[in-house]
């Protein structure tokens, strides 16, 4: 494994701006999931951008390794691992696996630590062309990256493409080992999550339509 240094002046700066569009975007999709009365864990919460989006009763611990925003739990994920020593029952990771240097190690740690809590994460595959040095782990196709999520994740749901040209998506299921078997892609309606969930109106950042944003797997 190559030491990699995490870029603390570049997440600084990331992480004081509006998030961009994408992402919060993304920070849409993932706050339907979360019900009123969960409490969320937010791993490489950077700007926070979902927080004004999910309920107001909803319990938000963000974690990052800058501290930009009062109440952040810091950690560089890629020196140590850690977690708020506080009850959670949602783990978001919403754009960071890309910036991780051992993503086996953090899905052993999290799903050995964290077994059972629900999870929301986002994983890109195939490698692209991507000219940007700092994003890694991309996997070599689709079916590679399920095979290895689905060491650390039961249920593995991929919840929708989230890039119209690049191989990105957003995955729930539930943290713990279950061996190797890969898990079968299992179809959820978002639009009866939608239609389930209350406060839905400050959920909504973009008047597009979810269906035109993002491709479904329903
Ligand atoms: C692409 S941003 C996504 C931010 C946010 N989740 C969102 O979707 O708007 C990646 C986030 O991961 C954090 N991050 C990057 N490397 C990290 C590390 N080694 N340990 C902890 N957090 C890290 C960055 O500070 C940044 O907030």
């Amino acid at each position: 494994m190559t030491e990699h240094l995490t870029n603390l002046k570049h997440w600084s700066k990331v992480a004081r701006r509006q998030p961009r569009y994408t992402w919060l975007l993304r920070a849409e999709l993932a706050s339907y999931f979360i019900r009123s009365n969960d409490v969320v864990c937010d791993l490489g919460a950077g700007g926070q951008g979902i927080r004004s989006l999910l309920p107001e009763s909803v319990e938000y611990i963000p974690v990052d390794c800058v501290r930009e925003h009062e109440n952040t739990f810091v950690v560089d994920f890629n020196k140590e691992f850690a977690l708020p020593d506080r009850p959670f029952n949602v783990i978001l990771c919403l754009g960071l696996l890309p910036y991780l240097d051992d993503l086996q190690g953090f899905f052993e740690n999290l799903s050995a630590q964290q077994s059972g809590k629900f999870i929301l994460f986002s994983s890109g595959f195939a490698k692209d062309g991507q000219t940007n040095r700092r994003v890694k782990n991309e996997f070599n196709s689709v079916e590679e990256g399920l095979e290895f999520f689905s060491r650390y994740v039961e249920n593995l749901t991929t919840v929708a493409q989230i890039h119209k040209e690049r191989q990105r998506f957003l995955f729930s299921g539930t943290l713990g080992t279950s061996g190797n078997n890969v898990a079968p892609i299992t179809k959820r309606s978002l639009s009866e999550l939608v239609n389930s969930n209350e406060n839905n109106r400050r959920r909504r950042f973009s008047r597009t339509p979810m269906a035109k944003r993002f491709r479904f797997f329903y």
